[in-house]
């Protein structure tokens, strides 16, 4: 049975979309079936695998209409990756899901049994944990939290722990936090070195082992339709991400 994953934190720019995509064709090269759904308006994980932002049908097509959620599945660059893009579009959905009644399990029953025809489907969320995250939570089995290697890495943490809590007794008693990433790590700096210590102290269960570098080719990926690890396979940062890969399967 496939496992489905979602990649969340309510702070912006932490390395959530990074992190699903790169996570997504590290377990496609290894040639295993994988589901990649973009459920943020910025389309950034649609971009980063070879779409269109405007590419139609799409997840606000699944979420707010009722498009089975195959019929909104597209191939991506990358072999064994297919990808349900998003469109800005769905920003209208953080209205027009509260209005509808039980709207939280959208996501959840519109996957229904695709699920299984993949080994991972992993959900990209956006930065905030209105409707589109609650939905992606609810669908999920696991959650991955990305943690920017950054000085404030802790603050809001606590918060999202708090949520994920909140969403495993009301609506998802299944969830797990399989565990937090540490994305961007400057090794040069004394900073990021503090800061690593500092989110394995508070969360020493939590913390993946494997830290992803700051590393400019998984930040110029994007701009060429592609995901890091295939874009820059030798990279310090497609190294880390297959690793992690690894870490993660292990750890299911
Ligand atoms: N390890 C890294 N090294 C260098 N640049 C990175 C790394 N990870 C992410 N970036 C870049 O940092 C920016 C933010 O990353 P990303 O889009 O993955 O974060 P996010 O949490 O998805 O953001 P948002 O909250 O807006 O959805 C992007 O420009 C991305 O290319
Ligand atoms: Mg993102």
């Amino acid at each position: 049975m496939g496992s489905v994953y979602a990649i969340a934190n309510q702070k912006g720019g932490v390395g959530k979309t990074t992190t699903a995509v790169n996570l997504a064709a590290s377990v496609a090269e290894a040639g295993h079936g994988t589901l990649l759904v973009d459920l943020d308006p910025q389309c950034n994980a649609t971009v980063g695998v070879g779409l269109a932002k405007d590419t139609s049908p799409n997840v606000y097509d699944v979420l707010a209409g009722d498009l089975p959620l195959a019929e909104a599945t597209a191939e991506s660059a990358i072999q064994h990756l297919d990808v349900v893009p998003s469109t800005p579009d769905l920003a209208g959905a953080n209205v027009e899901l509260p209005r509808i009644a039980g709207s939280e399990t959208r996501m959840k029953d519109s996957l229904g049994d695709v699920r299984d025809r993949y080994l991972f489907t992993i959900l990209d969320c956006p930065p905030s944990l209105g409707p589109l995250t609650v939905n992606a939570l609810v669908a999920a089995d696991r959650v991955l939290v990305p943690v920017q290697t950054e000085y404030f890495a802790l603050e809001g943490l606590a918060g999202l722990l708090d949520t994920l809590s909140l969403i495993q007794r009301e609506l998802n008693p299944s969830l797990t936090v399989a565990g937090m990433i540490l994305t961007m790590h400057d090794g040069r700096t004394r900073l990021a070195q503090d800061v690593e210590r500092e989110v394995r102290e508070h969360f020493p269960e939590l913390v993946f082992e494997t830290v992803i570098p700051r590393n400019v080719r998984l930040g110029e990926a994007p701009s060429f339709g592609l995901p890091g690890i295939r874009h820059a396979p030798r990279s310090a940062g497609s190294a880390a991400y297959l690793k992690l890969a690894k870490e993660v399967a292990s750890r299911a």
